[in-house]
């Protein structure tokens, strides 16, 4: 496993480090992300989008539970899912999105907000784990943990 650690000062900043996480991903890759509300999972995931050209505007599928993005990279088109587990009371519920569909979906990139909701994300999944900071409402420290190495330049 590959360990990392970031600081954001800025939503900016955490979309950035979302575009350069993008650039090591590839179809079959799952992200679970982790963190409270307003801790900036859905401005990662611009970042991811934004790489990938994803035209549709990007927020939190909390109505749906799952978007799905026609998305591209090079000259490759593929699909993003993207999910939000907050409304999922139980389990039994992500039997009936069809979550371990878009899991076992190898021509996709899988991004899932409120991981902490379910016990079904895989063991070669990548963890984001975003935290807030006690004292300065614009800091956060973002944890990856990947069974594949990122390079990222920032
Ligand atoms: N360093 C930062 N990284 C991400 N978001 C930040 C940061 N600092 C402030 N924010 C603000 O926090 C909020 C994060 O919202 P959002 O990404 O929707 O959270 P979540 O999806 O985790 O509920 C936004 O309003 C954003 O402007
Ligand atoms: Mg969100």
């Amino acid at each position: 496993m590959y360990n990392y650690e970031f600081i954001t000062l800025s939503e900016d900043e955490t979309i950035n480090l979302g575009h350069e996480i993008a650039k090591g991903l590839s179809p079959g890759d799952i992200l679970a992300i982790y963190g409270d509300l307003g801790s900036g999972k859905t401005e990662f995931v611009k970042g991811i989008c934004e790489y990938f050209k994803v035209e549709e505007i990007v927020t939190s599928p909390t109505f749906t539970i799952v978007n799905k993005y026609n998305a591209s990279s090079s000259d490759n088109q593929l699909v993003l899912y993207h999910i939000d587990l907050y409304r999922i009371e139980k389990e039994i519920e992500l039997l009936e999105i069809g979550f371990e569909e878009y899991l076992n979906d190898r021509s996709a990139i899988t991004l899932i907000e409120w991981a902490e909701k379910t016990s079904l994300i895989p063991d070669n999944a990548i963890l984001v784990k975003i935290f807030l900071d006690e004292d300065d409402d614009n800091k956060r420290l973002i944890t990856i943990k990947s069974p594949k190495e990122f390079k990222i330049g920032m």
